[in-house]
């Protein structure tokens, strides 16, 4: 094992766990100096979701010249790099391979070492990279409640951070998550089932305001717990099936599969831009029931979030608050958490936009307090599909 010389600080980033290819290259766990990413959207919308075989063999074809861009725009050599970061999961196998074994032949060919990134850590990253400090003011090693809330991913952790000799490591327990769908599984769901494009969550968010959020009260139910936590644990999971199912029915009894054909057909060739959603609300392609429906699902799915977010936090006496995950990018989530966060008195932050979906920035910024803790990934790394943190 090469040892680690933490001589540039410089932390090359590989991420290709689900339907992005990525690499950037970040200055001691803050300064980010690129960040590529080869999106995959385009490939899958046709689909209206990720094709794993598909994602896979794109990787492929991206993962030599995003690297190569990343280190380009870094305005770099290879050589320079103190280590190599790469995304061991959760994601898809094949996929999360490409990236792996291409990190490791590059680690192997320039003798630096290789360090193990868990996605989800990444994503708290995200937000860790530009706001720790203001996050931990005062205290450094005090909780930080960070929910996670992606296509993938709906998970509530304790957050803190613990000094030593070494730097600080920074360590997690999950005490929420989704027990069925994720949220942005959710926002894509319903943005399909209502005729709308790929993904969901951004077609939502553009359209949502022009819709009345309390038209329809959507309400949700405890959760049932297959392996109930025991009594002394007390979580805060979520569950998204349920309101996908109900948006589902309100169309089927107010007989709006007509008009959703109808715009699945026009919607198909439209990208998501102001002047072609403001075309098709005027040209009628987006009816008031419809934007209705989406105000109010959006709408109980943030206040939701919400509700589990501040009341862990009061449970568990966080803090601060951070959200991160393409979901932290829906503009009435970041409004009604900032409000909540002011009148608790609690510091919030979120990622910049940039960094809130799929990005390598950030596991390059979760690898620097791995490198200063000389945490290197073994040989025999490999994918791992279901990584858990915390
Ligand atoms: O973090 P991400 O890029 O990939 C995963 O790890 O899943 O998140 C993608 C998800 C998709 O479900 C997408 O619809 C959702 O984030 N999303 C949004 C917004 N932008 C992306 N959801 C709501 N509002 C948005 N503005
Ligand atoms: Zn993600």
């Amino acid at each position: 094992m090469p040892d680690a010389p933490v001589g540039t600080g410089l932390i090359l980033g590989i991420e290709s766990s689900c339907d992005e290819t990525a690499a950037a290259v970040v200055r001691r766990g803050t300064e980010t100096l690129s960040n590529v990413v080869a999106s995959q959207i385009a490939l899958h919308a046709e689909f209206g979701g990720v094709v794993p075989e598909l994602a896979s063999r794109e990787h492929l074809r991206n993962i030599v010249p995003v690297v190569r861009a990343a280190i380009a725009e870094a305005g770099i050599r290879l050589q320079d790099l103190d280590a190599i970061a790469v995304t061991r999961g959760p994601g898809l196998a094949g996929a999360l391979l490409v990236g792996i074994t291409y990190a490791k032949a590059l680690a192997f060919g320039l003798s630096k070492p290789l360090i193990a990134i868990n996605h989800l850590e990444g994503h708290i990253h995200a937000v860790l990279m530009d706001h720790a400090q203001a996050l931990t003011e005062g205290n450094p090693e005090a909780p930080i409640l960070a929910l996670v809330v992606s296509g993938g991913h709906t998970h509530l952790y304790l957050a803190h951070q613990r000094s030593s000799g070494q730097g600080s490591a920074w360590l997690y327990r999950n005490i929420g998550r989704t027990v069925d769908d994720a949220a942005g599984e959710a926002f894509d769901k319903v943005a399909k089932l209502l005729g709308l494009g790929y993904p969901g969550g951004p077609w939502i968010d553009h359209l949502a305001p022009h819709g009345n959020p309390r038209a329809i009260p959507f309400t949700f139910s405890p959760i049932k717990h297959r392996n109930p936590a025991p009594e002394t644990e007390t979580r805060f999971d979520f569950s998204f099936s349920g309101i996908k199912t109900a948006v589902l029915r309100y169309t089927q009894s107010h007989t709006m599969q007509r008009t959703i054909e109808n715009r699945r057909f026009t919607t198909r060739d439209h990208k998501l831009t102001t002047e072609n959603t403001t075309h098709l609300i005027e040209n009628g392609t987006l009816e008031p029931q419809t934007l209705d429906l989406l105000a109010s699902f959006q709408h109980a799915v943030i206040g939701n979030l919400l509700k589990q977010t501040f009341a862990a936090a009061r449970h568990f006496n966080a803090h601060a608050i951070l959200v991160s995950g393409g979901v932290a990018a829906n503009s009435e989530l970041r409004r009604r958490f900032t409000a909540d966060a002011l009148r608790y008195k609690l510091p919030i932050a979120f990622p910049s936009l940039a960094l809130s979906t799929d990005n390598a920035a950030m596991i390059a910024a979760a690898a620097w307090p791995k490198l200063m803790a000389k945490d290197f990934a073994p040989d025999e790394l490999t994918a791992t599909p279901q990584l858990r943190l915390g």
